[in-house]
């Protein structure tokens, strides 16, 4: 089994890349956004833990998103690997990626990043607030607190992963296919 993540920044077009490469390559994807978000809506005490870090636009704290991880892919060992979406965010949870994947006996693969400018990107969750029902898309001040996040928190994970020859990037602007195409391509060299 292999494992890719999928790195960018909110909105980078995470999600929407998953959809069509976990068909393409038989991984299971797991967005941790998605996972705290079908908690949040099924009232779990993880769902209610997460809530008032992910109102705000902050990361949840490594310890919760850990465990929920670790759960998510033990629940799920029956495909060609996983396409982590939103995980990880923090050096933390990058450490504890690398020997939880150990632990399985999942090969990493590497990291693609989806390179995207921030103008772009908040007028693209913006447009998807319209309809997203998402608590963290509904304005402006919460959706740069994402940004801000992820600049302190997330960004130094590409110095991290790049020192250990496992990141590459790839333009994430352009229609949904041609991205995908970039992706696929980068993929098929590591798989
Ligand atoms: P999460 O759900 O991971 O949110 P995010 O990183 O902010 O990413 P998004 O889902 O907003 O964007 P995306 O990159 O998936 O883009 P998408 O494909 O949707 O996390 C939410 C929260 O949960 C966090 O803030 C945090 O609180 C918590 N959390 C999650 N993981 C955590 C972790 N590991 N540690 C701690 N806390 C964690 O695309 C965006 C929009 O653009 C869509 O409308 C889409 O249709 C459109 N679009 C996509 N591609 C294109 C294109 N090529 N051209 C034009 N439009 C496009």
């Amino acid at each position: 089994m292999i494992a890719i993540v999928l790195f960018g920044k909110p909105g980078a077009g995470k999600g929407t890349q998953a959809e069509f490469l976990k068909e393409k390559y038989n991984l299971t994807h797991i967005s941790t956004g998605d996972v705290f978000r079908y908690n949040l809506k099924n009232g779990t005490d993880l769902g209610n833990e997460a809530k008032v870090f992910i109102d705000k636009g902050e990361l949840v704290p490594d310890s919760i998103t850990i465990n929920m991880l670790a759960e998510e892919v033990a629940k799920n060992m029956d495909k060609a690997g996983f396409l982590f979406d939103g995980f990880p965010r923090t050096i933390k949870q990058a450490e504890a990626l690398e020997e939880l994947l150990k632990e399985k006996g999942i090969s990493f693969a590497g990291t693609i990043g989806l390179d995207a400018n921030d103008e772009i990107l908040v007028a693209r969750i913006l447009e998807r607030g319209k309809t997203s029902g998402r608590a963290d898309d509904q304005n402006e001040a919460k959706i740069r607190n994402r940004y801000k996040e992820y600049n302190e928190k997330t960004a130094p994970l590409i110095a991290f992963y790049e020192n250990k020859k496992m990141y590459s990037s790839v333009d994430g602007i352009g229609t949904i296919e041609e991205v995908t195409e970039r992706l696929s391509k980068v993929i098929d060299t590591l798989v």
